[in-house]
């Protein structure tokens, strides 16, 4: 197996949230989210070096619930306005005499209830393919907007899936594709791995349970998740 690194983006100001506090530094069943989200990309990959990215302002808050937890922080990185910058400075922490078909899973920090299975199927799919991303069916129906966003039809929504994190990806390709010039219309890692010409993208079977905390009633979904769940 190669050697992995595990690059968790946690910088986001969580704007959307709408808390005092970044949603990824909240208490999930008396945990911060994105200690949770540690614990399970470690006790999936044990082996694994994990890069954590939080704002440098977070810094201070970080630390202390490190110690209100008795938690080891893995490596600590600064991020940056985008979430593209986030991954890109937690891309520059990986040594530069890795090994370049490293596995490299990129996950955010917002999902704490990722599983080990999922974390499997990603890595085995990332060896021979340019890349690979968890996504699950979409359950409800979907409409596509025209132009002027009024005006809707419906569309066909087995041909779609709703795409969640760790995406996995060798060393040398996400070192080529983010050495290219940020774009807005990245909208996840594999979207940059594209931009380079790397569009053998795998998906793999995700996990309904995998939400990402976006509103304040995502923490009571993942409570009542984490009832029912033995991960
Ligand atoms: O905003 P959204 O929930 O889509 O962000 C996904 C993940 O990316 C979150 O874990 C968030 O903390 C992270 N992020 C980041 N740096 C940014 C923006 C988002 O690390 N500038």
């Amino acid at each position: 197996m190669f050697p992995t690194y595990i690059i968790i983006v946690a910088a986001g100001s969580g704007t959307r949230f709408g808390a005092d506090i970044p949603k990824q530094f909240l208490p999930l069943a008396g945990k911060p989210v994105v200690m949770r989200a540690i614990e399970r990309l470690q006790s999936a990959r044990p082996e694994a070096e994990i890069i954590l990215v939080i704002s440098e302002s977070e810094q201070p808050r970080w630390e202390e619930l490190c110690r209100e937890q008795d938690f080891k922080s893995p490596m600590i990185v600064f991020g940056g306005a985008t979430r593209w910058e986030s991954v890109k400075n937690g891309l520059e922490a990986i040594p530069t005499d890795a090994n370049p078909n490293s596995i490299v899973l990129i996950h955010d920090g917002a999902r704490p209830l990722v599983d080990s299975n999922t974390v499997s199927r990603v890595c085995a799919a990332t060896l021979n393919t340019d890349g690979a991303i968890p996504a699950v069916e979409v359950t409800d129906s979907l409409r596509r907007l025209d132009e002027d966003g009024y005006a809707s039809e419906p569309v066909d929504r087995s041909e779609y899936r709703a795409v969640q994190t760790p995406q996995g990806f060798k060393l040398w390709r996400l070192r080529q594709a983010y050495s290219l010039p940020y774009d807005a219309s990245f909208t996840d890692d594999a979207s940059v791995l594209a931009e380079a010409g790397f569009t053998n993208i795998c998906l793999v079977k995700g996990s309904p349970d995998n939400i990402k905390i976006t509103h304040p009633r995502d923490i009571a979904i993942a409570e009542a998740i984490l009832d029912f769940t033995t991960e």
